[in-house]
């Protein structure tokens, strides 16, 4: 009887410590000792290490997420638009990052292979894809992200003017990232969509803007990275709001460098309209002056008619 006693109080002392010694901001971490360290693996004995006081930096969590996908691990389970012409959005989806020590991104990344590309501060192609002999100067810094997020249906009418305060505390609780950069927002109720502008000044390199808008992508899109399986659900004035979609867009210090290689349908419906309207043009001004010169033929004959007459 006494060492069972003996033995649940130290199955109860471990457990204890255990949940201690855990990452808050990471869940497939590891964790041990004491201190607490916690370390994700990301090739054949390399490991990461993580500090999970903060959240964990996009390069970081990108490499953790691709060692994960090879090691077949799960990872995974409109008004708004363009904030300013030069944003964009992330169409290339996840590759192997090459970080700094700190988590910052390489302004250069090449996924492993021979074909390379300049990155953003959050890990976002911002130029061309070109061979390994790139030159990439400096990472460019994201200052704004737009967020577009589609709320689910809810029971009452969600108050717009409640918006901005419940969405800058939802952020600042969950991303660590104080609601002042929380700078806009809009609604549009009957498309549920809501529109975050997150701005930080030009020079800013304290706030990251880039690990909360991924932290908010996988909270919306899959599923928390957090330990914690609580959602993203700013409460609108005692409603929570769940969504069902997120998009962000960059806005980078420098404008991104990409050719327009490829049309987008809406480019090429401009082209159509124009040409119409040029050769609609064309059209009308030829016939215009074929009448013209008909009109002028026919009154020469008049007037030589009319000498004619006058001479006869
Ligand atoms: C983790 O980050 C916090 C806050 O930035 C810092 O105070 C702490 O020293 C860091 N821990 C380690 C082990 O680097
Ligand atoms: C990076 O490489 C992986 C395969 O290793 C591929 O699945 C992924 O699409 C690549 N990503 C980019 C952005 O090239």
């Amino acid at each position: 009887m006494k060492t069972l006693v003996f033995l649940l109080v130290v199955a109860f002392a471990v457990g204890a410590s255990a949940q201690q010694c855990q990452c808050k901001t990471m869940k497939w971490a590891t964790c041990d000792g004491n201190p607490c360290e916690c370390f994700h693996p990301v090739g054949t004995g390399e490991r990461q290490a993580l500090n999970c006081t903060n959240l964990i930096p996009k390069c970081i969590l990108m490499k953790v997420e691709m060692y994960r996908s090879r090691a077949g691990m799960s990872v995974r389970g409109n008004i708004g638009g363009k904030p300013v012409e030069t944003a964009f959005v992330d169409n290339d989806g996840i590759y192997d990052p090459d970080c700094e020590s700190n988590g910052l991104f390489k302004a250069k990344q090449c996924n492993g292979t021979e074909e390379c590309w300049c990155v953003n501060s959050a890990g976002v192609r911002r130029t061309d894809k070109a061979d390994k002999d790139l030159k990439c100067e400096e990472l460019v810094e994201t200052h704004w992200v737009r967020i577009e997020l589609k709320h689910k249906e809810t029971t009452g009418a969600v108050d717009p003017a409640q918006l901005k305060t419940a969405i800058g505390n939802a952020i600042q609780e969950r991303y660590q990232l104080d609601k002042a950069f929380v700078t806009d927002i809009e609604y549009d109720k009957d498309a549920r969509l809501i529109v975050v502008d997150v701005k930080k000044a030009v020079g800013d390199r304290k706030a990251d803007l880039s690990r909360m808008a991924y932290y908010m992508e996988k909270d919306v899109k899959v599923l928390p990275l957090f330990m914690d399986t609580k959602k993203f659900e700013p409460n609108v004035a005692g409603q929570k709001l769940e969504f069902d979609n997120i998009l962000v867009y960059y806005v980078d210090e420098k404008a991104p460098t990409f050719t327009m290689k490829r049309l987008t349908g809406g480019v090429i419906a401009v082209i159509v309209v124009v040409a119409l309207a040029v050769i609609a043009g064309l059209v009308v001004l030829f016939l215009a002056r074929r009448r013209e010169r008909a009109k002028y033929e026919k009154t020469q004959v008049r007037e030589l008619d009319e000498i004619q007459q006058a001479l006869s």
